[in-house]
């Protein structure tokens, strides 16, 4: 069966902590704009809600208290704005308001529908006095049209007829949200917000607001458009638009109020209120029908491109879908931003940008649309000029170190043990770059961007690091577990710094024999010498080894610690980070997430199978998954090493990690970064793919409780249709020139389809 488009709850909860949960599960984005699903009538007073919509990139600036004022201390971050509440409508049908906690709710669903783009409610309601009434709400931020968020919300009078009276409100002065006792949020309450004009105008509400201190503006704009002639009253006070709009409605009769809503901000547009105004104007021009049909059509594309299906677990195949809508809905589309750690549904780790993007996020487009892998580069291009300042204020005298965390460019990490120290956000962007030419062979774009991150990224490496002993080493950098911090030689750091350097100098040779060096080499002043510094710092990286053990230890004093005792440490102690001193834990052997096993997914070349086993199994015994970026890197390995069950395990364990909240932090938004690792653990796990210099590789195997999987790739621009079940698997050339591909290691040419026997049936 194909998998369905729609994931829907029925009977919805009106437990707060079920209402918070589906405000993120349920949000519309488009990569520019993101909007919580809040009901649009809001809830009763006493309950939590976490109202907001959001600007990708759009951001102000917050002091961040530092207890001592050391040197390099970041002393404010840029934080992502709740910019306005353009969500109200509240209906009252003679003098009744609407409300699901009160009268009786008769029935009511909630739904995304995937293909056509939108999300809905629908409620069959009794009033107290008996009025009976459907209430239909279908909400979009469109793909056509980015800076454009509607809702849809119609009234059908059932068993009565009256006065019925649809109040809309706008609404500019909107904070964000705030919880002083979870790290991941911000921690206190500003005003972000400095109104600037309230306009209206032909019914149409025009709110200009300032940031506090960033310099952004940012207009919204919104028209309520009812179906039926109304008594329209709209009013501005303060920074706030109201429109009552009344009605008589018949029994049986169905009214919709249409709320067009616009954003519109000033780093994108000059002039924020004509922009928002000619916005506004050219959504109402075309009918509904119109921005569903784009919306449809820009999703076709999208699934066309990167569709992924299981087959034998439609439960499954679904809630994959799911993460990959959600990684189109938060991916910027373009260089003014990037993925936030959350997308755009929820305010968890401030609408930051982290290194989630390039080793989590990025492969999907890589590999699907890499045009929009394209556009994340051009973002941390943007920021080079910032890396290479953030460089400086480290003490590092030349090269670019990206920050850990940040919206613009500025280092955002509050706590640098497990933020600015890790350096391995460097390797991981070289990374990313480097995969998006191995899957396009796009040189061009190289030169032009690719090639100065790679490069200035490279000097990085020979500024932190030196030799001792012959060895090239780095000390005092935290990798990518963050209960260890600070340490010399972190394997995965190291292994990420000799990739680096590695192809600095391969794109170096690969330019120049293009004849497209002298821009870039002339730009950076790269010399000779240099160069050849990079090579000995390759050749002479230091790469943590334990005889005895057969592993890679995760850095130089990891092994000679204490192993956290895991199985006996209380179960609503976890996550460890929220109940135990950093310090405590930095003295111990326990890893939050992936970190030596991730470098063997990465750099899978650097050790032998067995090493990489050793590895596994050590790593797995004190790893707790505290963070949502793990289980799926444990599954690629397993799979690698045809450790069937436990690869199906952790897989299974991050499919649904935001559907069933199982880390219970979903309220505040999604787990992008699992999203992508799920996608890549299918792809890079059960299929095998690996990009590399000498071609592309797969390794396919099933696991037994699928009947099959097919997923499509983009490869060298051209589309390749992978399709795995117990026959074999086949590699069907849907689009552009033959392509060789490596199965198993053997060579094949796919002009038009190969079928390859499996290895391996789990
Ligand atoms: C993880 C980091 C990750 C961050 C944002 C943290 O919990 O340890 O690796 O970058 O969340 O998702």
């Amino acid at each position: 069966m194909a998998t369905k488009f729609v994931y829907e709850v029925e009977g919805l909860s009106l437990d707060n902590d079920a209402l918070v949960l589906n405000e993120t599960v349920f949000h519309n984005a488009n990569g520019y704009i993101g909007v919580r699903s809040n009901f649009e009538e809001g809830y009763p007073q006493g309950y939590d809600s976490i109202r907001g919509e959001y600007i990708n990139g759009f951001y102000d600036i917050a002091e961040m208290k530092q207890a001592e004022k050391l040197f390099g201390f970041v002393e404010e971050k840029q934080t992502m704005l709740n910019v306005a509440d353009t969500q109200g409508i509240y209906l009252s049908a003679d003098g009744e308001e609407f409300s699901m906690f009160e009268g009786e709710v008769l029935s009511s669903r909630r739904y995304l529908d995937m293909e056509g783009g939108y999300t809905g409610r629908e409620v069959t309601w009794r009033s107290p006095k008996g009025r009976e009434m459907r209430i239909t709400v279908k909400r979009m931020t469109s793909f056509e049209k980015l800076t454009l968020f509607t809702i849809e919300y119609t009234v059908e009078a059932l068993n009565f007829e009256g006065n019925v009276l649809l109040t809309s409100t706008h609404i500019g002065d909107v904070k964000n949200y705030c919880n002083p006792d979870d790290p991941r949020v911000a921690g206190e309450s500003f005003n972000h917000l400095v109104p600037v004009r309230a306009a209206l105008e032909g019914g149409v509400s025009c709110l200009v607001t300032d940031t506090s201190k960033s310099g952004l503006t940012v207009c919204t704009a919104v028209k309520n458009v009812l179906s039926k002639e109304a008594k329209e009253e709209c009013f501005v006070a303060g920074h706030r638009a109201v429109c009552r709009l009344s009605t008589y409605m018949e029994k049986g009769e169905c009214i919709t109020l249409t709320k067009y809503s616009v954003f519109v901000d000033s780093i994108r547009h000059k002039d924020v209120m004509e922009a928002a105004k000619k916005e506004l104007e050219e959504a109402l021009e075309r009918p509904m029908s119109y921005w569903y049909q784009a919306q449809k059509e820009y999703l076709d594309k999208f699934w066309n491109q990167s569709s992924l299906e299981i087959e034998g677990d439609d439960d499954l195949s679904l809630a994959v879908r799911y993460n990959l809508y959600q990684l189109v809905q938060s991916v910027g589309k373009d260089e003014h931003c990037n993925i936030a750690a959350k997308g755009l549904s929820g305010e968890g780790y401030e609408g930051h940008y982290f290194w989630d993007t390039e080793m989590y996020m990025q492969p999907f487009f890589t590999l699907t649309n890499p045009k929009i892998a394209k556009n994340l580069i051009a973002y941390r291009y943007s920021i080079l000029d910032a890396a290479r300042d953030n460089a400086k204020i480290l003490g590092h005298k030349k090269g670019a170190l990206y920050p850990w965390r940040t919206i613009m460019g500025k280092e955002c990490s509050g706590y640098y043990p497990s933020g600015t120290a890790q350096y391995h956000i460097n390797g991981d962007i070289a990374y990313s770059v480097t995969a998006y030419y191995l899957a396009t062979k796009d040189l061009e774009f190289i030169a032009e961007k690719g090639a100065e991150i790679i490069f200035e990224t490279a000097r990085l490496w020979m500024d932190v690091g030196h030799f001792y002993k012959g060895k090239f080493v780095i000390n005092a950098v935290t990798g990518p577990d963050e209960y260890t911090c600070m340490v010399n030689n972190n394997y995965f750091t190291n292994v990420s710094a000799q990739y680096n350097l590695h192809w600095a100098l391969r794109f170096y040779e690969l330019l120049e024999d293009a004849g497209m060096l002298d821009k870039v080499k002339a730009k950076l002043g790269l010399t000779e010498e240099e160069l050849e510094g990079f090579k000995k710092a390759e050749e002479c990286m230091y790469l943590p080894y334990d005889e005895e053990l057969g592993i890679n230890p995760q850095d130089d004093s990891f092994l000679s610690k204490p192993v956290w005792d895991i199985e006996n440490t209380p179960k609503e102690d976890f996550p460890l980070l929220l109940h135990y001193h950093p310090l405590h834990l930095y003295r111990y052997q326990v890893c939050k997430q992936a970190d030596t096993v991730l470098a063997h997914f990465i750099f899978e070349d650097a050790q032998s199978l067995e090493t990489i086993r050793k590895s596994f199994e050590y790593y797995e015994k004190v790893t707790t998954h505290d963070s949502s970026l793990s289980t799926c890197i444990y599954s690629i390995v397993a799979s690698k090493l045809g450790l069937d069950d436990k690869a199906y395990m952790y897989f299974g364990d991050s499919a649904k990690l935001d559907l069933f909240n199982t880390h219970h932090n979903t309220k505040d938004g999604i787990h992008t970064a699992n999203m992508g690792g799920n996608y890549m653990a299918i792809v890079y796990g059960f299929g095998g793919l690996r990009l590399k210099e000498t071609g592309l590789y797969f390794e396919p195997s099933l696991p037994k409780q699928w009947t099959g999987y097919k997923f499509k790739i983009k490869y060298e621009g051209s589309q390749i249709q992978v399709e795995i079940d117990e026959s074999g698997s086949t590699f069907r050339l849907v689009k552009g020139d033959a392509r060789t591909i490596f199965v198993y290691g053997e060579e094949y040419l796919v002009e038009d389809s190969v079928k390859v026997p499996l290895k391996r049936v789990r």
